[in-house]
């Protein structure tokens, strides 16, 4: 394997676009392949700046046998919250993908958009396997409204999760109105700002996707109510002991100061988590509607993988992905 391509990013995202309920089933096949011991994904290598401590660039290494071939890489994702105040997304990414025959890199992708659409995919394939035992009221609460907020309501519409109405919640009005108005404009969803925080938490499924990094979220879940804990740092861990606990992958999702992380230093042990997305995607684990249900996705390297070879295969087909010529100095050892 000696050629290289690039996947620029204004590509990646027209694939991706038209792609959404594909993507769905990557994701979710993916999770049954990490279930099944068919990946390696080692811990997140986060880079922090003394400078700038709400700054940081995640390295996710990892390796998934897929149906087609067995693909590894990484991804190299920067969280600059600063940014938005320009106008500028919060993150950005390159994903490389390896050759598993050579180890050697075969391709780049711009890859903000794969890492955006496998997070609402992750948050889509929960919400609709958790639907199943949990149908929900059909009120949706977003609590944060970015980036990840705006694909995530895209991503639960492709797999038809019920919204009656929407209620969306940010510190930013000005955020607040723009995913009202986008989920309007594009979705066709009943969109209004809610009035509260403490309204938005009376929503049957509540999504977290803001950029807190301590926890203040007390109140309890109800029966049948359903969280989607993107961000992984709004629920006090007393809320997360109360409820029902699926995680993508245990050990990565107990770190870093995650609330389930919190929940397990505050109870000094894993009694409170229930299983996995993959339990109850294979019917190991029924949720119970007697009382609320928390899924904490940690994200997982092998998610961008997966999406990240769906996307360069699309490209390659369409004659998309830009060969660099004479990539390597040198193909032959002699
Ligand atoms: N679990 C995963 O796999 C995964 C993957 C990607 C991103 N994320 C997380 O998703 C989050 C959102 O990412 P984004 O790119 O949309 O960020 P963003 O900066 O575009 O949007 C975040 C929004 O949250 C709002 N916010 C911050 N604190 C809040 C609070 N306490 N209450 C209400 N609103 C608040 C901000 O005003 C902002 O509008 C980040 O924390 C990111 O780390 C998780």
């Amino acid at each position: 394997m000696s050629t290289f391509e690039i996947v620029p990013g204004k590509i990646v995202k027209d694939l991706l676009d038209t792609s959404a309920a594909a993507v769905v089933d990557v994701v979710e096949d993916t999770y049954r392949r990490h279930d099944e011991g068919r990946t390696v994904n080692p811990d997140s290598y986060f880079l922090r700046f003394p400078a700038k401590p709400e700054a940081r660039i995640i390295a996710l290494p990892a390796v998934v046998e897929l149906a087609e071939e067995t693909v590894a890489g990484i991804k190299w994702i920067s969280s600059f919250p600063g940014n938005v105040a320009q106008g500028r997304p919060r993150a950005s990414a390159v994903l490389v993908l390896n050759d598993y025959e050579t180890g050697y890199p075969m391709a780049l992708l711009e890859a903000a958009e794969i890492s955006a659409v496998r997070t609402a995919a992750s948050a889509a394939v929960a919400a609709r396997a958790l639907a199943r035992s949990i149908p929900g009221d059909g009120r949706l609460a977003v609590i944060g409204a970015g980036v990840i907020a705006r694909t995530i309501l895209r991503y639960l519409t492709v797999v038809g999760h019920r919204i009656d109405e929407l209620l969306v919640f940010d510190l930013d009005p000005g955020s607040a109105a723009h995913l009202t108005r986008y989920a309007k404009d594009h979705l066709a969803l009943p969109a209004r700002a809610a009035a509260s925080l403490a309204e938005a938490l009376t929503a049957g499924t509540v999504v977290t996707a803001t950029t807190a990094a301590t926890p203040y979220i007390d109140r309890p879940l109800e029966p049948g109510q359903v969280a989607l804990n993107i961000s992984l740092r709004d629920f006090r861990p007393e809320v997360i002991l109360a409820g029902q606990n699926y995680l993508d992958d245990v050990e990565h999702c107990l770190k870093a100061d995650t609330s389930p992380h919190l929940a397990e230093k505050l109870s000094g042990g894993r009694a409170f988590v229930t299983g996995t997305l993959a339990d109850v995607l294979a019917g190991r684990s029924v949720p119970d509607p007697a009382s609320g249900v928390v899924f904490s996705p940690f994200g997982l390297g092998v998610l961008d993988l997966a999406v990240g070879r769906f996307v360069l295969a699309a490209a390659q087909r369409q004659g998309l992905a830009v060969e660099v010529p004479d990539f390597f100095g040198e193909t032959r050892r002699w």
